[in-house]
């Protein structure tokens, strides 16, 4: 069974940024799956590999569109996505390096904190791209 699964109530209301976030969750999703399947290290480190760069790719498209329509929340958002890929990023590396685990706090650290971004912090440009007609 999934972790979490995507419903409308995540919805920012422009296709394109729904489907990454599905996609992100498709990611947490399958690392979970694989925990429990008790998959090797070198396939828990490909699959986190694989989060990390969707993850970057995915703040980058909202922040291109932030600097595009000079979007007004910009900073306070770039910065919560730093915040963000600064602890996915040492926790890839702690992982590789084996300092540490893929455990359900990690997993759920993941979980939460993007459902909590996508329903609070990436909802404030929802009307905002409407309204610039992105949809
Ligand atoms: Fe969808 Fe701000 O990340």
């Amino acid at each position: 069974m999934a972790l979490f699964s995507w419903n409308d109530s995540y919805s920012v209301k422009v296709t394109e940024l729904d489907n990454q976030h599905k996609k992100l969750i498709d990611i947490i999703n399958e690392l979970h799956q694989a925990m429990l399947d008790k998959k090797a290290k070198d396939a828990l480190e490909k699959i986190i590999g694989e989060l990390m760069n969707y993850t970057i790719n995915h703040f980058s498209f909202e922040e291109k569109y932030f600097a595009q329509y000079s979007f007004p929340g910009e900073a306070a958002h770039k910065k919560e996505h730093k915040n963000f890929l600064d602890k996915v990023t040492q926790f890839g590396k702690d992982f590789d390096e084996g300092k540490l685990m893929l455990s359900m706090e990690i997993l759920n650290f993941l979980k939460e904190w993007l459902v909590n971004h996508i329903k609070g912090t990436d909802q404030n440009y929802s009307d905002f791209f409407n309204e610039k007609g992105l949809i």
